[in-house]
């Protein structure tokens, strides 16, 4: 992959203070943009801003919670124009049985991780569009579709993610702004660290058994991996990719990236 020049944008990381967000906010300031590294945990990135900084390239953090509309409206009158946006915030919990699940979490879960999405294209693409030069990617996940017990909010916020993803490229085709979802595969992060801690009564024995064995068989990818998959869709080679799903563990997607496929 040739690394994109993205000197004189401006991109927006959500959920930017550890992670996949992290390593994505980096290399996206490693090719020259300035990034607002956001999140709730101000601590967190604060860090990852100064670690930009640190190596020479452009960064701010602002604080944000994603599933408030007004937190989405003060980072993009903050952050000015926005070039690139990537919608990667997301939370796993509540991991419940539907019939034990608590409603207020369950809705909670589906602003963090699917109204935040709406919220946060509908303040950066009008802007976008005048430009006519935007980048949008959107995080899922397999479970979108590969679907686990005792996930139902993730995955129907997942789901919805990637209609909307859809829609949307659909709204913006041939303006010069592109829209695409990617599913990470299963990556080394806190969200697999509470994924693992989660208990049979939540989902199940044969899962917590699942998961609990990925660190030892070697099955974890690092945070880098998808932050290269989404770098790329930031590239000109992907400059006619929208409304796709791409899913790092398809060999030929990893390929295209310069990785080799997990197996699993
Ligand atoms: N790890 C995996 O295996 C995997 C697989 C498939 C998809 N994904 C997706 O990848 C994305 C990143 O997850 P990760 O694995 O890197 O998890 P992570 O390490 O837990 O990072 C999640 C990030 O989202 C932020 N966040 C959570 N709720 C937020 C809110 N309400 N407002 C603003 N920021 C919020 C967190 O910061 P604060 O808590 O400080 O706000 C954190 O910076 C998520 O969309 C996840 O669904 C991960």
């Amino acid at each position: 992959m040739r690394r994109p020049d993205l000197r004189d944008k401006t991109a927006i990381v959500t959920g930017s203070g550890r992670g996949i967000g992290r390593a994505a906010a980096l290399k996206i300031a490693d090719c020259g943009a300035r990034v607002i590294v956001t999140a709730r945990t101000e601590n967190q990135i604060d860090a990852v801003a100064q670690e930009i900084l640190n190596q020479g390239g452009d960064a701010k953090s602002i604080r944000a919670d994603v599933s408030r509309e007004a937190d989405v409206h003060q980072l993009f009158e903050a952050a000015g124009n926005v070039d690139i946006l990537v919608n990667n915030a997301g939370v796993i919990w509540p991991i419940d049985l539907l019939a034990n699940s608590d409603p207020a979490a369950w809705r909670q879960s589906i602003d963090i991780n699917l109204t935040s999405v709406y919220s946060t294209m509908r303040e950066a693409l009008p802007g976008m569009l005048t430009r006519g030069w935007g980048r949008i990617v959107n995080v899922s996940s397999g479970s979108a579709r590969g679907t686990v017990a005792g996930w139902s909010a993730y995955s129907a916020a997942k789901a919805g993610v990637e209609a909307m993803t859809s829609v949307a490229a659909r709204e913006v085709a041939d303006s010069g702004v592109t829209i695409n979802a990617v599913r990470p595969g299963i990556v080394d992060t806190e969200l697999q660290v509470e994924i693992r801690s989660s208990s049979e009564e939540q989902f199940t024995s044969e899962n917590v058994e699942r998961y609990r064995s990925y660190p030892d068989r070697g099955l974890l990818r690092p945070p880098e991996h998808p932050a290269s998959l989404i770098l790329w869709l930031l590239s000109p080679e992907a400059d006619n990719v929208n409304g796709e799903l791409l899913v790092l563990d398809d060999p030929d997607v990893a390929a295209r990236v310069g990785l080799t496929p997990m197996g699993r």
